[in-house]
This record gives structure tokens, sequence and C-alpha cells, in this order.
């Protein structure tokens, strides 16, 4: 793990990048670029103009989104803080962990978002209620 990176915290993380004439390649190795063991991938793709997914936080699972081609937005509310990143690259993560309210808009065409989740899919650990997560957030 890159100890510069502080993973109890939302950051955008660099990931590897080997630059090649035959075109280039990054890669993720946890626990080296992620804190976390992959438990599931998965993707969102072929998104309309204009929708949004997300719109939720959860209550254990951390997380990296990439913008593997195309782009769109990363907004995250923390509570005391609202961020947005603008994810354009293939060789860039935004790290999100547990307990952060996190939605995805603005996709461009042909956009695909791929997703590494610490856990595997479960519904009881999504918190989908805005103000039952800021009242989490500060009963915690
Ligand atoms: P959801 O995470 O709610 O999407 P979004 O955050 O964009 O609103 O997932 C949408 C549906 O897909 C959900 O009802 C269940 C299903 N799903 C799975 O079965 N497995 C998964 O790994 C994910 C992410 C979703």
């Amino acid at each position: 793990m890159d100890n510069n990176i502080n993973f109890t915290k939302v950051n955008e993380i660099d990931l590897p990048k080997i630059l090649d004439e035959r075109g280039n390649l990054s890669f993720i190795e946890a626990p080296r670029n992620i804190p976390f063991e992959i438990k599931r991938v998965y993707w969102i793709y072929d998104v309309p103009g204009g929708e949004k997914r997300g719109g939720h936080a959860y209550r254990e699972l951390n997380e990296l989104i990439i913008a593997i081609s195309g782009s769109f937005d990363v907004t995250i509310d923390t509570g005391t803080e609202i961020k947005k990143f603008t994810l354009n690259r293939s060789y860039k993560g935004v790290y999100i962990p547990k307990m952060v309210w996190r939605s995805l808009d603005n996709f461009s065409t042909n956009a695909l978002c791929l997703i590494l989740a610490s856990e595997e899919y479960k519904e009881d650990d999504y918190i989908r209620d805005y103000d039952e997560f800021i009242s989490l957030l500060i009963n915690k």
C-alpha cells in the first residue's frame, strides 16, 4: 500500500501506468494499490445522457471507482464536505471509504465505470435514505 495515501478518507489515486509504444497499461494490486481485498467487481455502462447512478452510502463497503473509458463525475458527501471528482483517465481512481454518500452523473457517451468493492453485494449494507445517513454519522 502506498503510505502517502490516507485510506480512511476519500481521495483520488494515481494508479501505476506503464507507458509503451504498443499501448499503455495500468493495473491494481491489492493491498499495494488499494487497502482492501477485492470481493466484487462491477461496471456501469450504456448510461443515457443526463442519467444519474448511485445516490447512497454503504455501512461497511469501501470502493475504488475508475473511468476505464469516457468520463463522468463522482460527487461525494461526507456529512461535512461535498466534493466533485471528474474522472476521465483510465489510470486514475477515486477511493471512497464506508459511510460516504456518493453519486455518479454527467456520463459521457461510451463511458465505462469500473467499481472494485471490498464486499459482496448486500442490500442491507446500503443506506439509501439521506436523512438516515446523516443521523448515523451524528450518532456514531
Ligand atoms: P445499485 O447499486 O442500487 O445501483 P445504483 O447505485 O446505481 O443505484 O444496483 C442496482 C441493482 O443492481 C440493485 O437493485 C441490485 C443489483 N446489483 C446486484 O445484483 N449486484 C451488484 O453487485 C450490484 C452493484 C447491483
